[in-house]
């Protein structure tokens, strides 16, 4: 049986919406990562994007967030003329009758006192506090195959948050509500590592920026890490948030694939000569004897190293969709035969015989889910990644019916395999 690789969409289904990469920057992804990415600063105005970000973010979810209460001050910056305010001023001490003490709640009153005399308010890893952020930021790992987090920002009119300085991460700035000035300067450390923060870098001077523009809501700017960047608000609030991408480099790799191949070789655990008998001359001596060594044990058995590191961290850069915890049942009982499903991001489910009467089992986490035999070609597409309905991966699988593929796409909705394709967390209160 012959099966096709892809699911070709019928002309009355919908089209996907533009992938997140596609959304951040004003060029075609392979356009970007040829010219842009880690190189250069990139400003793309909203009319040049596909869509605006009213569906993500706005300032009623981050003033939802502090009027809760139940803020942990963990997740929050308060930084005032560039400087971080000791959250010792803006913290309280749980009170809500719960008996365990929590000392670390935002006060949501004292931030909002801090923010009425023009100090900026961060939200760090605000993906894990708002599910669209949280969406988008696994659809741009996909993307660009590194993890993804955000940030949220807002600042008072007339501020200037931080001082001139560079980050040690590539960042997306997508602009939400009101404006920004952003000057984005030369890298003055081409590409740091994480453990190289460039703190405040003194006045830009007379220095010409390579970009100089003030953000509205729907433009978006990405800054590769070590390029310096100073921002302002002018006559107007903004809220912005920072997407930004926590990259693997080949330094990271390598340095794990050399700690791990030279632990097993004996000639690296003895300690360095001793001191008495001309022991730094043997240390020299002997160097570069074991530098050779270092790089033959690593050309012979790193290769099998650095491909398992790669594939722990692929794995950790897929972010994992978490499905409905309590509506999956609710879900599968409201699909129709064209409803369209997909497999859950992130997720790797495998197909395996390994059950008693032999039968073929799609295997995720704990759950063993039985695939009758001429419905396994349905799953196989399913696990290619596409979106389909019951209704068309029926026509594509010979001697299946379009009933026992929608009773199987229910089941699978059910276990969390697949999730309705329409299920993207939207900002309640948007039309978009
Ligand atoms: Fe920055």
């Amino acid at each position: 049986m012959s099966l096709a690789p892809e699911v070709h969409l019928s002309a009355d289904e919908p089209l996907p919406p533009a992938g997140a990469l596609r959304r951040c920057v004003r060029l075609s992804p392979e356009r970007f990562l040829s010219d842009y990415w880690e190189k250069q600063p990139l400003f793309s105005a909203a009319a040049d994007l596909p869509a605006s970000f009213n569906d993500l973010f706005a300032i009623d979810d981050l003033d939802r967030l502090f009027r809760t209460g139940s803020l942990r001050s963990t997740f929050v910056r308060v930084i005032r003329d560039g400087q971080d305010v000791d959250p010792g001023h803006w913290r309280r001490s749980g009170d809500s009758g719960v008996k365990v003490a929590v000392t670390d709640y935002v006060d949501p009153v004292a931030v909002g006192a801090y923010w009425d005399a023009g100090s900026t308010i961060m939200v760090y890893t605000i993906d894990g506090l708002c599910l669209p952020v949280g969406d988008f930021c696994r659809r741009l790992a996909d993307d660009v195959g590194h993890r993804v987090t955000a940030n949220a920002y807002a600042s008072p009119p007339g501020r200037r948050a931080l001082p001139l300085h560079y980050d040690n991460h590539d960042v997306f700035i997508l602009q939400i509500d009101g404006s920004k000035r952003w000057r984005v300067y030369d890298a003055v450390a081409p590409l740091p590592f994480e453990n190289e923060q460039g703190g405040d870098l003194g006045d830009p001077g007379d220095r010409t920026p390579l970009i100089d523009v003030t953000m509205r809501p729907g433009d978006t700017l990405y800054i590769p890490r070590g390029f310096s960047h100073c921002v302002q608000t002018e006559d107007q609030r903004s809220i912005h948030l920072t997407l930004g991408v926590v990259g693997l480099t080949w330094h990271d790799v390598l340095s794990k694939v050399l700690a791990k191949v030279l632990a097993n070789e004996r000639a690296f655990r003895p300690v360095l000569p001793l001191g008495f008998g001309g022991g730094a001359a043997r240390v020299r001596a002997e160097l570069p004897e074991l530098v050779e060594q270092a790089v033959a044990a690593v050309a012979r058995d790193g290769l099998a190293e650095a491909f398992d590191a790669v594939e722990a961290w692929e794995s950790k850069a897929k972010q994992m969709e978490v499905a409905s915890v309590l509506q999956r049942t609710d879900q599968a009982a409201s699909l129709a035969l064209g409803s369209r499903v997909r497999l859950r991001s992130g997720i790797r489910p495998t197909l395996s015989d390994h059950r008693a009467d032999g039968a073929t089992v799609l295997v995720l986490h704990r759950r063993r889910i039985p695939v009758p035999e001429h419905l396994l070609g349905v799953v196989r597409l399913l696990l290619d990644g596409r979106a389909a309905s019951a209704q068309s991966l029926a026509a594509l699988v010979p001697d299946t019916s379009a009933d026992e593929t929608f009773t199987l796409v229910r089941a699978l909705v059910g276990h969390g395999v697949l999730v309705p394709d329409d299920d993207r967390p939207v900002r309640s209160g948007t039309g978009s």
